[in-house]
């Protein structure tokens, strides 16, 4: 059964998917995510409302910026945090994942950040955890990844200063993608946004999952008039068979995105990457590092897109 994501009174106790929360409730997010961020430079924000209270970070999967940006965003705001090595954890004796989480929990761990590369895995747990306690869902299988999507949208909205009427190309392996499923939930919630989806053979998503959305085989016709270009890295890790397809050297020319196709799409067009990136493979580096490339801001954003919900989480405590 899907998590009641807000209390009664509409504060958010989880965040497992973007489905569900309207455009006003992700407005206020985007919002207090901005106003959490300073220039470049100059000291982090920092606020106390999470003085008291342990935010424990598990990542069953690797990650970079999701695992560092939550463990920043929960030391800026004042909590304990503890980042569980789950390679030196007694799950490696055995231990299940809910006897973990209980265990945790009795040292009082107010807020779980859970990836998993199970599927239900953060619905699973929200289930079995105290009613006090939050889950913070940090990327599930290919299903949902509700952080990567607010900070995807929080730099749309920075670029192009609306969330309504845009056209967004989201070009590779969205087979394997989570990044794409809260995209999709996200710019369907804001606003209404052309999504079109485009991957070669082998990698194409079941389209069940995403009504009302285009797809296409077709790179150069799907980035035309495009406002917003995201690429995507194969997932390779997700991937039992490896096709010629996938280990092609010339993958970028056929499949990529180079300076030329971002040519296709409008002048003022934004780069994305949700990252990790394999460049010169999925994306060229030269439109990695490009004018339109505002990967760097992604990453940005997704600190202060963490620091709001988990600052979010804390005011349903006092509702
Ligand atoms: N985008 C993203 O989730 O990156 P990490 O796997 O490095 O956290």
């Amino acid at each position: 059964m899907a998590t009641r994501q807000l209390t009664e009174t509409g504060s958010l106790r989880h965040l497992i998917r973007l489905k569900g929360l309207d455009r006003a409730f992700i407005t206020r997010l985007l919002d207090q995510a901005e106003a959490y961020q300073t220039p470049m430079g100059e000291p982090p924000a920092r606020d106390q409302v999470l003085k008291g209270r342990t935010v424990a970070n598990l990542f069953f999967e690797p990650s970079t910026r999701t695992r560092a940006s939550f463990e920043l965003a929960a030391k800026r705001l004042s909590a304990d945090v503890l980042n569980l090595d789950v390679n030196m954890s007694s799950r490696i004796k055995g231990e299940s994942l809910i006897d973990t989480i209980y265990t945790l929990q009795a040292m009082q761990v107010d807020i779980f950040v859970v990836r998993d590369a199970g599927a239900g895995i953060p619905d699973f747990i929200t289930a079995n955890v105290h009613p006090h306690v939050s889950v913070l869902n940090a990327g599930e299988s290919n299903i949902s990844h509700p952080t990567q999507g607010l900070l995807d949208l929080l730099t749309i909205r920075q670029n192009k200063n609306t969330l309504d009427g845009l056209v967004v190309t989201v070009i590779g392996d969205i087979a394997h993608s989570r990044v794409t499923r809260s995209l999709s939930e996200g710019l369907a919630i804001m606003g209404r946004n052309e999504l079109r989806l485009v991957s070669p053979e082998g990698l194409e998503p079941d389209m069940d999952l995403y009504p009302g959305v285009r797809f296409s085989r077709d790179i150069d016709a799907a980035l035309k008039g495009a406002d917003v270009i995201m690429a995507l890295r194969i997932q390779r890790e997700r991937i039992k068979e490896q096709s010629s397809l996938l280990t092609n050297p010339e993958y970028l020319q056929r499949y990529g995105l180079t300076e030329s196709r971002v040519q296709l799409a409008k002048p003022d067009v934004i780069v994305m990457h949700p990252g990790p990136m394999n460049r010169d493979v999925e994306i060229a580096g030269a439109v990695a590092d490009g004018p339109h490339s505002v990967i760097t801001q992604q990453v940005n954003n997704g600190l202060a897109v963490r620091m709001a919900v988990l600052a979010a989480v804390m005011e349903s405590r006092q509702s």
